[in-house]
């Protein structure tokens, strides 16, 4: 590039100004090659001004090359016809027939004689002067000028010239012309700052639009290591994942639609984050809401309900959903509008939002995993069982249930595993069987169960990364080198029985 800059300026010193693109024909080198060569001598300071230009030339296309090589469509017909006469359906074969024969016939070249049945074509002139070949040579040999502006528009509708518009720069010499460049520096070294040299040193121009350097970065964050070892679990186990992709959901999905009262502290705002905007939703499945509303108010099932006066307008209420229990609803809801109930196990692991006070272990946003079995006749052995096997994938095998309460479970039990770092019991999770008062509002039928556990993504992560404040976890104090230099997680479950992960 740098002999191709030195050659312009060369050129230039003794032809100023001159044209990029006249360049490029002198010297036989692309267009875009002589821009670059211009790019790389403005780099180095004035050395030249170049003036952009905008330039149209006419071009011949294609079939107009053909056509300035060989001859027009409608000579070739001309010339094809023998002096007796030629079939037309013969000088149809000829490529481009149809627009040659037209234009001979118009031009008075050719004639038509069907007499004798099948068309016989004549020559009606002994020479023709093939004006369109000429022309386009002449076009191409760069005399357009000499073209009549009506015939220009003739071959351009015929395509066989088209108008490009070049874009080039006129160069002159700058304030700082010089026929060589100078090599410019790219550092400022403490060597040119102590010598002084720095003064006499070109400096390259900083290219900000440069790309940098790729970072040797991009690890994945501890809680989607072990939120992938969750999601192996249950996938493991035949278990599907629920969608979650809705931060935003209703007070009715959220609370009411799992016989949840509207006075039960949870729904307090200081529990709770609601939305202002958009404040409500009023979607909700007709039939449905009715049968919540008559299950919290006056009761049904076999259940004397809440005995309270329920108002839609607290189920309208939008907040950031406070558990992915809100989405184990809607999907229930879903199961029981199937015309034949099948039993179906489903999972989720994504975010939820409560109004906490924030400390060590608590943020206002975390991450709950949930499990749910819908099944004929489970039972609260069925949900033991079910926790053994995969606890045991966690890794834990010495579990202990604590008798707990949900307003949409009964039987509800806590879980808790025994800690060996702590050398003590530590709850991990919350379970239950879904109330008849939810399930039977739904449509489910009746010897259907529902056995569902929630537990925090968070709390085993920081267990098996021994970190000891979820906010070296989550938030704007992580130290990102933790983040990089944490293994995968492996919830080995080859361990000694009750060691499992949950050692810190
Ligand atoms: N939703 C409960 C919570 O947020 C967890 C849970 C899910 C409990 C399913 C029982 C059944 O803690």
């Amino acid at each position: 590039m740098t002999e191709l800059s030195e050659r312009i300026l060369r050129h230039l010193s003794d032809n100023d100004p001159v044209n990029t693109v006249a360049l490029s024909r002198l010297f036989n080198e692309d267009h875009q090659k002589i821009i670059g060569a211009l790019k790389s001598i403005q780099a180095h300071g004035d050395l030249v001004l170049a003036k952009p230009q905008s330039d149209k030339f006419i071009e011949l296309t294609e079939e107009g090359k053909m056509i300035a090589d060989t001859g027009s469509h409608e000579a070739k017909i001309f010339n094809a016809v023998s002096d007796e006469g030629t079939a037309q359906a013969e000088l149809m074969k000829i490529p481009n027939a149809k627009v040659g024969f037209s234009k001979a016939m118009s031009a008075g070249w050719i004639l038509m004689d069907k007499n004798g049945g099948a068309p016989i074509i004549k020559k009606k002139v002994q020479k023709i002067v093939d004006t369109v070949q000429a022309n386009l040579k002449l076009i191409l040999s760069g005399h357009v000028a000499q073209i009549a502006d009506n015939v220009k528009q003739e071959y351009k509708k015929r395509k066989l010239i088209q108008e490009v518009v070049l874009k080039s720069f006129e160069l002159s010499k700058g304030p700082d012309f010089s026929l060589t460049l100078a090599k410019l520096e790219a550092d400022l070294t403490a060597e040119m700052l102590t010598t002084g040299s720095w003064q006499a040193l070109k400096f390259k121009d900083y290219n900000f639009d440069a790309l940098g350097v790729p970072l040797d970065c991009g690890y994945l964050h501890p809680l989607l290591k072990v939120r992938s070892e969750f999601r192996q679990i249950f996938l493991e186990m035949g278990f599907s994942e629920m969608p979650t992709n809705n931060y935003i959901e209703s007070s009715f999905w959220n609370f009411d639609a799992l016989y949840q009262p509207q006075q039960h502290p949870a729904r307090d705002a200081h529990d709770t984050f609601f939305i202002s905007d958009p404040k409500i939703s009023t979607n909700f499945p007709e039939e449905y809401k009715e049968r919540v509303k008559e299950v919290h108010s006056k009761g049904g099932y076999g259940s004397i309900g809440y005995r309270y006066e329920w108002k839609i307008e607290e189920a309208q209420k939008n907040l950031l959903r406070t558990h992915t229990t809100a989405n184990s609803a809607r999907m229930l809801y879903k199961l029981a509008q199937e015309k034949e109930f099948k039993p179906t196990k489903l999972f989720s692991i994504d975010k939820v939002f409560r109004n906490e006070t924030l400390d060590a272990t608590h943020l206002a946003e975390f991450n709950q995993v949930e499990g749910v079995i819908a099944d004929y006749d489970v039972s609260l052995g069925d949900l033991i069982g079910v926790f053994a096997e995969f606890f045991k994938k966690l890794g834990i095998t010495e579990l202990e249930f604590k008798p707990a309460y949900n307003p949409y479970t009964e039987p509800s039990m806590e879980i808790f595993c025994f800690h060996n770092g702590l050398g003590k019991w530590i709850e991990i999770g919350n379970s239950g069987m879904f109330r008849p008062e939810m399930l039977l509002t739904m449509g489910l039928p009746e010897n259907v169960r529902v056995i569902a556990w929630g537990l925090s993504l968070e709390r085993p992560t920081m267990i098996r990364y021994g970190l000891n404040n979820i906010r070296d976890l989550v938030g704007p104090k992580v130290d990102l080198e933790m983040v990089q230099r944490s293994p995968i997680c492996r919830l080995d479950n080859t361990r000694e029985e009750g060691k499992a992960f949950v050692h810190a």
